[in-house]
């Protein structure tokens, strides 16, 4: 039972006496509007890493929370994440990604900065009132951090770097901001974004749907995940006997032996999912639109020096098969899961000690989304 104590005491138990989150959770629109009111739209989300807008004038156009936005590098160098919806009549001033100088609505010709300032608008000198200068898109905060952009819709969100530093120094060595992002594996999947959160931050499972493919590599049970005092979990993965994982790119330079024999599964909370591996990098971009419905691109990141080097260009195919075939055995059981949840048998069950970041996730979106 999840306890609600007095005012002050933890709302969740301790781990050892936690249970998992009641299946409600996973099902109830209305829960998973208060998600999306008290988590997702205060909090930080991904929304690119910095290398795919990489140049003065670079943008990339996404769709968070049914919000069109546009994750920009402005003329000045600066990340901006801005609403990409016109100010005149709503048409979207921008689509896909590229590069531009400026960005014009092609409904009516209003052209906008990428700074978000309104430069031009045709035909509007006879609008009582009207000023342009006073005009612009609406823009959120970003945060840059180890290569990834996150943005907050909360214009008041508390800054997030200072709450990952245990993340970044554990990260630091793996150095994931030098790593390059390439076409992702898109999915369209039918169930709840946490049971997805939930298959990726343990590796329990390895000994039950992976047994063929991550178990032999990295057995469940050495599998650990660190105390966490942020809104973040970090999952350690060591390899079987203590050797070297096996490569496919050149290895991040500088890691130790124990570095190179441990892969880290990352999340930060409440969307944001990252493995980071000796050479390389998934990130999995969540995309929530419904409690039983996201978009899900699994992004394969590799170091610049292989994608520069046709000799990798099978080793990145490998690699994306890897993560695909990787992923089609968790769909398995996360549609299993889903589909478990709406039994009316169901209950909350227990946690075995390799299932803590879950139980941080709890603790994280207990905080912030207490049930009435
Ligand atoms: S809707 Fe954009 S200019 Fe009219
Ligand atoms: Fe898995």
């Amino acid at each position: 039972v999840i306890e609600i104590m007095h005012p002050g005491e933890p709302m969740v138990a301790p781990f050892p006496e936690a249970r998992t989150l009641p299946p409600r959770w996973y099902r109830e629109p209305a829960l998973y509007e208060r998600e999306v009111e008290q988590v997702f739209r205060r909090e930080w989300l991904c929304v690119a890493r910095a290398d795919q807008i990489p140049r003065p004038g670079s943008y990339l156009a996404l769709d968070l929370l049914g919000d069109p936005l546009v994750a920009v590098r402005d003329l000045e160098g600066r990340l901006r994440v801005l609403s990409r919806v016109c100010r005149h009549r709503a048409m979207p001033v921008v689509l896909g990604r590229g590069e531009a100088r400026s960005f014009q609505c092609p409904y009516h010709r209003w052209t906008y900065g990428l700074d978000g300032r309104l430069l031009a608008a045709p035909e509007m000198e006879r609008t009582e009132g009207f000023d342009r200068a006073r005009c612009r898109l609406p823009e959120l905060r970003v945060e840059e951090f180890e290569g990834f952009v996150f943005a907050s819709f909360d214009p008041d969100a508390v800054p997030l770097a200072p709450r990952l530093e245990g993340l970044r120094r554990a990260l630091a060595p793996y150095r994931p901001a030098a790593l390059r992002t390439t076409e992702p594996l898109v999915f369209e999947h039918d169930w709840n974004w946490k049971v997805m959160v939930e298959n990726f931050m343990e590796s329990y499972h390895h000994m039950g749907i992976h047994v063929d493919t991550l178990q032999p590599l990295v057995p469940a049970s050495g599998t650990f995940a660190e105390d966490s005092d942020g809104p973040y979990a970090l999952l350690h993965n060591p390899s079987r006997d203590g050797a070297p994982l096996p490569v496919a790119f050149p290895p991040t330079p500088g890691l130790t032996d124990a570095q190179r024999a441990d892969f880290l599964v990352c999340a930060v909370f409440p969307l944001t999912l990252f493995s980071v591996q000796p050479d390389s990098m998934l990130w999995y971009q969540l995309e929530p639109t419904a409690v039983d419905r996201f978009r899900l691109r699994i992004h394969p990141c590799v170091p610049e020096a292989a994608l520069a080097d046709a000799a990798y260009a099978e080793a990145l195919d490998g690699f994306r098969a890897f993560a695909d075939l990787i992923h089609r055995q968790d769909i398995t059981a996360c549609q299993g899961v889903h589909a478990g949840l709406a039994s009316r048998l169901a209950e909350p069950g227990r946690y075995s000690h390799l299932e803590k970041a879950l139980w941080q996730l709890q603790r994280f979106l207990l905080e912030r989304a207490p049930e009435a």
